[in-house]
């Protein structure tokens, strides 16, 4: 199967992604696939456009050194490369959506997913943003175009949960679930009970690029609520956004009240949860102190864990034990594999006819 490929955003996570696919590209070949990358969007680094396919790691290259992404790039946007994407002859268009999480808004994530889908192009995204502000309408477009939407790497980077639930959990209601999902302010907790400063943790997220691009969406608890929406809004059908969680950041923890936690065998947590109530989905981040024995009482660094309450396979627990960038990247891959999967299951669109027609 041969898959066009547009990059929509090329910082941390789509970087590390197009490298990857050079990494795995025995597991494509294994597997019949051929992708071409033929458009990178920036920002702030122009954006490329080439049918015949570009280089990645020069285009990474020119970027890490503060260049345009491609030559003569400086005038395209995301928005042409989507719709030069839509031109192609291929049998699958895929746009990778990694722009920053604008927590207010999802945007402009949200618009470039409808423009790859004008262009009959299938969507893939480690943006948080899209799901937690429009994912059912989102979905509900995607269906009938017949195209995917898929987010694996959004929350617990490579851990499948969307897929876990999606897969293998057909029929089965979702009633709560409560998660430690930010990397950031579970690193910066474990390093404050270690007796380092707040800030020199933080600076080594930001310095791994695990950080989100504004900080003080982590810390602030905005990344943990962009997730709990997002996980409630493909779980609980909540129609909820960030704005609507309840929300408390780390910023005012202490070492003291760390390591008083820490004395009689405790941590402090930064914990999101949703519950579904008789008036919707109830949705909150809050620092919470949790037992040693508790699944998510114990998690260090930039481990998270995920506690699903189901009505069939009663309390399931998902932990990451490590985090990163690459484990993002490896999510968007799979989302891949799965978009190859369903496009060559597809049964192609027959022409319409009238019954009038008879039959040959
Ligand atoms: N980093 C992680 O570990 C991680 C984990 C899970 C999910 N995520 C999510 O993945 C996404 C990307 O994260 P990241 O760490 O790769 O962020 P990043 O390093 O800040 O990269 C963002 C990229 O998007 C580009 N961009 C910004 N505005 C754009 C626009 N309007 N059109 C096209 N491109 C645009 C930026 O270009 P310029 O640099 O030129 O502005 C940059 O190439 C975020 O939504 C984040 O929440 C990240």
């Amino acid at each position: 199967m041969r898959i066009a490929l547009a990059l929509i955003g090329f910082g941390h996570v789509g970087r590390r992604f197009a490298l990857l696919l050079q990494e795995l590209k025995p597991a494509l070949d294994g597997r019949g696939i051929e992708v071409t990358v033929v458009a990178i969007a920036t920002g702030h680094h122009g954006a490329v456009f080439d049918r015949a396919g570009l280089d990645t790691v020069q285009a990474a290259q020119r970027v890490a050194g503060g260049g345009l992404v491609g030559p003569g790039s400086a005038s395209l946007t995301a928005h042409d490369l989507i719709h030069q994407l839509g031109s192609l002859d291929t049998e699958a268009r895929v746009m990778v959506e990694t722009t920053p999480l604008d927590v207010q808004s999802g945007e402009p994530a949200i618009s470039h997913i409808r423009a790859a889908f004008a262009a009959g192009a299938h969507v893939i995204s480690a943006n948080k943003g899209p799901v937690a502000h429009a994912y059912r309408a989102l979905a509900a477009e995607a269906r009938a175009a017949g195209l995917q939407f898929l987010f694996e790497g959004a929350v617990m980077d490579g851990i499948p949960i969307f897929n876990l639930v999606r897969e293998t959990m057909p029929g089965v209601k979702i009633g709560s679930f409560r998660g430690v999902v930010n990397s950031t302010t579970n690193h910066i907790l474990t390093a404050m009970e270690r007796g380092e400063a707040f800030d020199a943790a933080l600076a080594r997220m930001q310095a791994a690029g695990v950080a989100e691009a504004d900080a003080s969406l982590d810390v602030d608890g905005w990344d943990a609520a962009a997730k709990v929406a997002a996980m409630a809004n493909v779980w609980m059908d909540a129609g909820i956004t960030p704005r609507d969680v309840e929300r408390e950041g780390i910023s005012a923890v202490d070492a003291p009240r760390l390591l008083a936690a820490v004395a009689v065998g405790h941590h402090v947590k930064l914990v999101g949860r949703a519950t579904r109530t008789n008036v919707g989905v109830r949705a909150s981040v809050q620092l919470e102190t949790l037992d040693v024995s508790d699944p998510l009482g114990s998690l260090e660094g930039q481990a998270n864990a995920l506690e699903i309450e189901t009505d069939i396979l009663g309390r399931v627990v998902i932990t990451q034990r490590d985090g990163g960038l690459e484990k993002t990247a490896y999510a968007l891959f799979v989302d891949l594999i799965a978009v190859a999967n369903a496009t060559s299951k597809a049964v192609p669109k027959r022409p319409q006819r009238s019954f009038s027609e008879g039959t040959p």
